[in-house]
């Protein structure tokens, strides 16, 4: 089939490669120009495990195009985009939907792409899916932006649920295939689209009306987020009790009711995702009069959770001021690049704030860190990071760091103290190694 991709960021481009890499013509158009110029040449906007090779694999099939560009100070879209959508069967809304000043989902790229639609479909019948997560209500607000456009359009909501990081494995292999639409036309469109990645596997294909699957969206990492603050506010009670949270993880995860996945305490919740769509739905519940209790104590937990580091260094270490302290890890988790809404912010800030001096290293977030001015100091590699700490805090879980020379740690240290923002150390060595061991509710 001929998809036409609107957004080609994380998941329109992993989108757009795993169609084309099962048989789809795919056009991907982004506002972006130079990020499309790069892309032409083979370079990735981002880090993402796997996703060269699904570019290999989409080979021909998957093209990329500027969808506007500046003429005469205004942006127009380009003639490549206009054609790959007046051709397009099935037309995807990737684009991103961030937290505007009150923490509401900013759709003014939806505005922007469904207008481009509309100017390019004139005639016809075409498929509008949106992939982007977007407010509950707003496939009929597209449908009302595209009414009187002479072409005929099918709105229909099909969230994405790949995870950075995985995200090539987690489009090849979904767990679920959600469809929110109520005509039968537009469903078997999506069928047949997303039949050549199902094959002969038993992965359900979910019909739902459209605003079921556009609440089922924010509801799911809603409750991900809730499983972590609950684990680590039952962390925070175990360190009193003298519990051990990853024991307890571990016996309440068996029971098939709870589940074992999304209860690693840790340093909170942090990305492009759980933040911005919990606080949507919080502005959402409150819009329409309803008071969203135990989503507010997510969040607070969260935040509280993310300044806990601090506060046991400062108890651990006395004042902090011309302290050092070393933070391995900045991504808000492994396997991606990515800063957005990353705990290692405001921990790096607490820490800058009473007097300490931070010293970070990531193994891919270096460049983004750069870009963005992460504050403190930032260094190439893990050792020199850790030289001369006073403490060293993991703050996310890279494999890299699991294989340290932990001995070589320690001789570079100051004083050997580890915090384990991750639970992820082996504690035993550590501890026979010479270092004082502090987990999260441990
Ligand atoms: C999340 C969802 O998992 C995806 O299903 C969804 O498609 C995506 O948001 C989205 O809306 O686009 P992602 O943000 O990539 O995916 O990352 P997660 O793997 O969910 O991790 C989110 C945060 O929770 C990370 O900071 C991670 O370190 C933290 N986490 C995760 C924990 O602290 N403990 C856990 O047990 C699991």
């Amino acid at each position: 089939m001929r998809v036409t991709i609107l957004g080609t960021g994380y998941v329109g481009l992993v989108t757009g490669a795993g169609l084309a890499s099962v048989g789809h013509h795919v056009t991907c158009l982004d506002r972006d120009e130079e990020k499309i110029d790069r892309l032409r040449a083979g370079t990735l906007p981002f880090y993402e495990p796997d996703l060269e090779t699904l570019l290999h694999a989409a080979g021909s099939r998957l093209t990329f195009a500027p969808s506007v560009l500046p003429i005469r100070s205004r942006l127009l879209s380009t003639l490549e985009a206009r054609e790959a959508l007046a051709h397009a069967e099935v037309i995807f809304l990737c684009v991103g939907t961030p937290s505007d000043m009150d923490g509401r989902a900013d759709v003014r790229a939806i505005e922007g792409a469904v207008g481009t639609i509309r100017e390019s479909f004139r005639k016809g019948t075409a498929l509008v899916v949106t992939k982007s997560t977007v407010p509950v209500g707003t496939g009929e607000w597209i449908e009302s932006l595209l009414s009187g456009s002479g072409a005929t359009f099918e709105v229909v909501s099909n969230p994405e649920f790949l995870r950075e990081g995985t995200a090539v494995q987690d489009t090849l292999n979904p767990d679920r295939i959600l469809i929110g639409s109520e005509t039968p036309h537009a469903v078997e469109t999506m069928r047949a689209l997303y039949q050549p990645l199902i094959g002969s596997r038993m992965i359900p294909f979910v019909v739902t009306d459209r605003l079921s699957a556009e609440m089922v969206k924010y509801a799911a990492n809603a409750f991900l987020a809730t499983k972590i603050s609950f684990i680590n506010e039952i962390a925070n009670v175990c360190e009193h009790v003298g519990a051990d949270v990853k024991e307890v993880a571990r016996g309440i995860g068996l029971d098939p009711r709870i589940g074992p996945a999304f209860l690693n305490a840790g340093v909170g919740w942090g990305g492009s995702c759980f933040p911005k769509d919990l606080s949507e739905l919080i502005g959402m519940a409150r819009e329409y009069g309803t008071t969203p209790h135990l989503l507010e104590a997510v969040r607070d937990v969260n935040t509280a959770q993310r300044q806990r580091v601090v506060e046991t260094l400062h108890a651990r270490l006395g004042r902090l001021r011309g302290k050092t302290i070393a933070l391995l890890g900045l991504a808000f988790k492994p396997g991606t690049d990515d800063l957005r809404d990353t705990p290692a912010l405001p921990i790096a800030k607490g820490l800058l704030a009473r007097g300490a001096c931070v010293r970070s290293y990531d193994p891919q977030a270096l460049t983004n860190a750069r870009l963005s001015l992460f504050p403190g100091q930032l260094f190439p590699d893990a050792y020199a990071a850790v030289t001369g700490a006073d403490a060293v805090v993991l703050l996310t879980e890279w494999p890299e760091f699991l294989g340290l020379d932990w001995e070589r740690v320690r001789l570079a240290m100051r004083t050997p103290l580890i915090v384990d923002g991750r639970n992820a150390l082996d504690r035993t060595v550590l501890l026979k190694l010479g270092f004082r061991y502090l987990g999260i509710g441990r």
